[in-house]
């Protein structure tokens, strides 16, 4: 069956579902009738898709066109106006992640859709990889033995000008609503939401207890590195290490430390390895699960309704005291203007280390977090 879709947000991520919409249209899986964006096409996509409805205002474009569904690929702060939009037009929704920029945004979210019988995807792509199913499947199954926590890593590195992109880049709030874009809640929400689903630990209640150490290398208002530590109602303990002031990056990895097994899920990578040995897997977008959803009833990857705990931990947050500013001291330089880099020497292996030992940056002794 061919679905009609409309896309909210064009360039930046958006790009993505442009080039994902003109494969699934190739194959007959999806009709593009409109795009949105408040600012005009890029030349890329005009060439793609220049003869589609254009609209600035999402609301005008859905009542032109009646589509099956749309994706949100806009900022964060724009999800619940945007979501709002496609679920009051009756329409089934595929909003980025974050879901939303707060708890009472994600239940509003989450209150429409179901209120209309409507589906919303979450596009965290991550719970589409076949590496994370067949990693639930060893943990269900008693490969690993019990599990005892789940440690995440990453670092990444960001310049000058990945702040300067847009308005709400590294923003907590922007004219007064909130944006939370910190280095866990954004670049590296998969890992935090990823975690949460191995542990079956999805719902609002299903986090115990949170401690959060939030830092920044910039002079943003969120954090860039930071160490979340929270336990489950399951008693598993997962942290995740990250930044995005890294020399070397690494690209993100979850820890499962099993009694009879260790995993590592490489999630951009689609790689998990157990026990040492490597195996490579596929993956289903987002947009194809939820195409297969509307057509054969297959479980939605991520429902919205289990972003629960994924919220908290963004409320948290975002609400917890400003992310302290690590010290010249401890910080290297390179490149300058928009190019410029912040490294934090070291910061590759205590990101590591959090995730073997389920430790804090402060629990590993880290000067520069302490
Ligand atoms: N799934 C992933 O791996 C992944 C990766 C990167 C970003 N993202 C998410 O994608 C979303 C967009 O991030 P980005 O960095 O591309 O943002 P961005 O600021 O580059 O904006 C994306 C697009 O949305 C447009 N836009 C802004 N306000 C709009 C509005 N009111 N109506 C319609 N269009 C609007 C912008 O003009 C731009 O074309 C965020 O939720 C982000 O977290 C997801």
């Amino acid at each position: 069956m061919t679905r009609t879709v409309v896309l909210a947000g064009t360039s930046g991520y958006g790009a993505t579902y442009v080039r994902e919409i003109a494969q699934l249209e190739a194959r007959g899986s999806v009709r593009l009738v409109g795009l949105c964006d408040v600012r005009p096409l890029d030349s890329a996509v005009s060439r793609q898709f220049g003869d589609r409805p254009f609209d600035s205002r999402l609301d005008h474009l859905l009542a032109a066109t009646c589509p099956d569904l749309a994706i949100v690929a806009g900022p964060i702060h724009t999800h619940l106006p945007l979501g709002r939009q496609v679920l009051s037009a009756d329409c089934h929704l595929l909003l980025e992640k974050p879901p939303a920029s707060s708890a009472a945004e994600w239940r509003e979210v989450l209150t429409l859709a179901r209120q209309k019988s409507l589906s919303c995807q979450v596009g965290f792509q991550s719970l589409g990889s076949r590496a994370y199913s067949r990693l639930a499947e060893l943990i269900a199954t008693g490969r690993l033995g019990s599990v005892r926590g789940i440690g995440c890593y990453g670092a990444w590195s960001r310049d000058a000008a990945y702040y300067q992109r847009a308005d709400w880049a590294g923003r907590r709030y922007l004219d007064g609503v909130p944006v939370a874009d910190g280095a866990l809640t954004n670049p590296f929400a998969h890992a935090v939401a990823t975690a949460l689903a191995l542990d079956h630990s999805t719902g609002w209640d299903d986090i115990t207890d949170i401690d959060t150490e939030l830092l920044r290398v910039r002079d943003i208002e969120a954090d860039d590195t930071s160490c979340l530590r929270l336990r489950t109602r399951h008693n598993t303990v997962i942290t995740v290490a990250v930044t995005l002031a890294a020399q070397t990056p690494l690209e993100p990895v979850i820890v499962v430390h099993g009694t009879r097994g260790r995993a590592e899920l490489h999630y951009t990578r689609d790689l998990l390895v157990v026990d040492g040995q490597p195996e490579h897997h596929g993956r289903i977008s987002p947009l194809e699960n939820l195409l297969a959803h509307l057509d054969d009833g297959a479980p939605l990857q991520c429902d919205i309704a289990e972003c629960g705990a994924f919220t908290r931990v963004l409320e948290h947050v975002n609400a917890a005291p400003a992310p302290r500013l690590i010290s010249e001291r401890w910080l290297a330089h390179e490149g300058d203007g928009s190019e410029e880099r912040i490294h934090i020497p070291g910061i590759e292996q205590a990101v590591r280390a959090s995730a073997e030992q389920l430790a804090t940056f402060s629990g590993l002794g880290e000067p520069w977090a302490l």
